[in-house]
């Protein structure tokens, strides 16, 4: 066989799923942080000739996770690059699932970086040939990349599974003014003329605290409330709350990469949410929707 998917740490679930989407052999990695903190991987092959002329497929998530955070993830990332590379790789093709500090994509205050830009500018030029994300934060940051960049689509996946909930009378609702183009298109998967309505939000950039406000048409409906992060579940939480105010009856708390960090849970379960629906681009129990056959159709 000419291709072989390299299953990233925090993609175990997804890039085994992939793997056999595609019929592909697959391989695992090892993977530690030194006492000084460090951190380590190694593909985990016994000679170069696993890899040498091969086509490579690396399935790597960013997300954090018990076993490593962003940090760690993307330096696993480079080094897997660099003995894909010395292995003598045919081709490489990168599929992170969930990139990493893609919300760092403007200037929100003087002297920040715009690091989720430079990022993705790190790795295309580490000699890549495609680079896939998922639903990232800002998509015109792959934008003037020298390898060919696709940003996978997750909201098919995630509607059908909604529409196998049972759900009726949905309106779909953005957390924000800024997500409703994103929730337009969410919503076309529902069906013709699906309501589409928003909350306004304002974040603090200094402290980080959002307010939202508003009161929409909800009366009885089930609400999808859609987002592409939902990180300490702040957003999403108060998204619900007011939906619950406004009348919402079923209320479906959706995000493409459900991080789901500190107490988000209990934070969007307590404001009245039925459900939290993710996707296996991050590990954890909310991923009840695999991205895996989508992301193997762009590889056949
Ligand atoms: C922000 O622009 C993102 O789309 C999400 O709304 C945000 O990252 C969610 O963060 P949190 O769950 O911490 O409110």
């Amino acid at each position: 066989m000419n291709k072989i998917l390299i299953v990233g740490p925090s993609s175990q679930i997804l890039g085994v799923r992939i793997a056999k989407e595609l019929n592909v052999d697959y391989i695992n990695t090892e993977f530690k942080t030194f006492p000084d903190g460090e951190n380590y991987i190694r593909i985990n092959v016994e000679d170069n000739n696993l890899i040498d002329g091969k086509e490579v497929i690396i399935v790597h998530s960013t997300g954090p996770s018990t076993s490593g955070n962003q940090n760690a993830r993307i330096f696993e990332l480079f080094m897997i690059l660099d003995s894909v590379k010395r292995m003598k790789a045919k081709k490489i093709i990168v599929i992170i699932p969930y990139f990493a500090y893609a919300r760092q994509d403007k200037i929100f205050r003087p002297g920040e970086s715009i690091f989720g830009d430079l990022l993705i500018r790190f790795i295309d030029n580490m000699g890549i040939d495609e680079l896939f994300v998922v639903d990232i934060h800002a998509p015109e940051t792959l934008k003037d990349t020298y390898s060919r960049t696709v940003n996978i689509d997750s909201m098919r996946a995630l509607a059908d599974y909604i529409k196998s909930l049972g759900a009726k009378d949905i309106v779909v609702v953005a957390p924000d003014k800024g997500a409703v183009e994103r929730s337009k298109a969410f919503a076309k998967h529902f069906g013709e003329n699906i309501p589409v309505d928003f909350f306004e939000k304002k974040r603090d950039v200094t402290t980080g605290e959002i307010t939202m406000s508003g009161k929409l048409s909800l009366k009885d409906k089930d609400v999808v409330i859609s987002d592409d992060i939902i990180a300490t579940g702040g957003t999403m939480a108060t998204a619900i709350k007011l939906s619950k105010e406004s009348g919402a009856n079923r209320v479906y708390a959706v995000a493409t990469h459900a991080l789901l960090l500190q107490n988000a849970k209990y934070r969007i379960l307590d404001a009245g949410a039925d459900e939290i629906i993710g996707t296996d681009t991050i590990d954890n129990e909310a991923a009840k929707v695999s991205m895996a056959k989508t992301i193997a159709n762009y590889l056949k």
